[in-house]
């Protein structure tokens, strides 16, 4: 695996940015969620490390579920989502927020918010860290958004190649060897 010399986007940023939509939900979330707060129902692996931060810039009541989606074989998308692992418990009458690394074909995440819909939500929305529009193949959108990139393969912060680099705490471009 060979990354960019210098990260495309700094720990700083990431820091910074990731503070601020912790802000946004609080201002969108904390009256809206009552004594049941609000579930972030996490997309693993990627997700996981965006959504601890996240979560530590959030004061509104909140819980944890995750979701487990394969659809992805080196980097491309094979277009085909399967689900490995499920929320817990229901969902139903609960606001819900989707937390997904990266919204790349849009195919993941909105296969996710139909297996959730049946669980009839309160609300439901998705956040996504980082947004490649231009590679968009299912309508989708995010109601909050990290960063958009251009169509660059990302590693760091959550993000895999091959399961590896997602501990880094910058996000850098994969570059071709
Ligand atoms: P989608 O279903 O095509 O939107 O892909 C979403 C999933 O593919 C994400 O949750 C990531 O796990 C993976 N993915 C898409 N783009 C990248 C990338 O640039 N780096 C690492 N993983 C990616
Ligand atoms: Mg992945």
């Amino acid at each position: 695996m060979r990354l960019s010399p210098s990260p495309l986007i700094s720990a700083e940023q990431i820091r910074q940015r990731v503070a601020h939509l912790g802000r946004q939900i609080d201002a969108e979330y904390s009256s809206l969620a009552g004594e049941d707060g609000l579930i972030f129902v996490v997309i693993l692996t990627g997700g996981l490390f965006f959504s601890a931060d996240l979560a530590r810039n959030v004061n509104t009541p909140l819980r944890f579920e995750f979701v487990a989606a394969r659809s992805y074989e080196k980097t491309q998308s094979n277009g085909h989502v399967v689900f490995t692992h499920r929320p817990e418990r229901s969902l139903e009458g609960k606001h819900v927020l989707v937390i997904e690394d990266i919204l790349d074909t849009g195919r993941t995440a909105s296969a996710v918010l139909d297996l959730l819909k049946a669980d009839k939500p309160a609300s439901l929305a998705l956040c996504a860290l980082l947004d490649k529009p231009s590679r968009r193949i299912t309508p989708i959108q995010a109601k909050y958004v990290g960063f958009s990139i251009d169509d660059h393969f990302v590693v760091g912060y959550g993000l895999d190649y091959e399961q590896q680099g997602r501990h880094l705490p910058e996000i850098f471009t994969l570059e071709r060897e």
